[in-house]
């Protein structure tokens, strides 16, 4: 079949990339004539790729590490939640313009929303971390309205930035590590932002969960493994838990509606990407 659309993806390596498979099955689910490709392109090649894009005529692509800060350079327009951010991960093609978003703060919501069935409304929420994963999930987080949000870095001075970034940060805090340790008993959910306990560093935790309140949803944006450390320790503690698959799932469906206009199956972009990762 000939594609009429083509989609693309910019990182540096690229290699283990598991969007192409995610979003092309997707595409052929949905009756969609488009092909998505993975470019593995350098950062020194970066501009020329952006604008080789364009003279192709290539109608969106996703940006991922290390490119998401950089690529903006090259973009004609990045929209608000992009720029709170300060990172885009994609980027459609509007009359021939770049116009960039990004989807991983409400990828990341989406899929907490999924796991919860409920509005954050109520919920008083701990960060853990201040990098660039933060800064998505956060934001997103503070468009969506919880009733509180506590931010806790091993770099204090880096939360305390990452509030000032967000415009309506009323009800977001900066703790210490001690502070955000001594009202762990008050979590509604706990977030885990950084790579601590990633692979290859599978032993280490990034939180204690010997005093976590009854019901609360640990969540790890990691997902190798599927289940870290930190969440297996959680789950034996009583709590719920929630890995990061869904985020990297959420923020292809917001790509994938950005590019065509539908709703993507969500379910079936989880298998795909659970099938690829050896698990369920
Ligand atoms: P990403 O884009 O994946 O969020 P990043 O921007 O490099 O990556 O941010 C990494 C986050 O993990 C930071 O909050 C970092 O803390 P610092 O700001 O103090 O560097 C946190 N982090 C990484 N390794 C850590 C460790 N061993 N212990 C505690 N926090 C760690």
């Amino acid at each position: 079949m000939r594609a009429e659309k083509l989609f693309g993806l910019l990182g540096y390596p690229i290699g283990h990339s598991l969007s192409p498979v995610m979003q092309n099955d997707q595409f052929s689910n949905q009756g969609l004539p488009f092909f998505y490709h993975a470019f593995n392109v350098p950062t020194e090649n970066l501009k020329e790729a952006v604008e080789g894009f364009k003279a192709l005529g290539i109608s969106g692509f996703n940006v991922t590490v290390p490119h998401k800060i950089e690529v903006m350079k090259y973009l004609d327009e990045v929209d608000e939640e992009a720029q709170i951010i300060g990172a885009v991960n994609t980027v459609v093609n509007q009359n021939d313009k770049w116009i960039g978003y990004n989807t991983d703060g409400r990828g990341y919501v989406e899929s907490l929303l999924n796991k919860t069935g409920d509005t954050l409304k109520d919920s008083n929420i701990l960060v853990i971390g201040a990098g660039g994963a933060a800064r998505a999930v956060v934001t997103a987080l503070s468009f969506e309205g919880v009733r509180h949000l506590a931010i806790t870095n091993r770099t204090y001075s880096k939360a305390e930035s990452l509030k000032e970034r967000v415009p309506h940060h009323s009800n977001i805090s900066v703790l210490t590590t001690e502070e955000a340790e001594k009202e762990t008993p008050a979590y509604d959910i706990i977030i885990n932002t950084t790579s601590v306990g990633m692979s290859p560093e599978t032993d280490k935790t990034p939180w204690r969960t010997d005093n976590l309140k009854e019901n609360c949803l640990c969540s790890d944006l990691i997902y190798n493994p599927l289940k870290t450390k930190w969440l297996a320790e959680a789950e034996s503690n009583g709590a719920d838990t929630l890995n990061g698959v869904g985020m990297f799932v959420g923020q292809g469906a917001f790509a994938f509606y950005k590019w065509t206009g539908v709703w993507p199956d969500l379910n079936r972009m989880n298998d795909v990407v659970m099938q690829h990762l050896g698990g369920k």
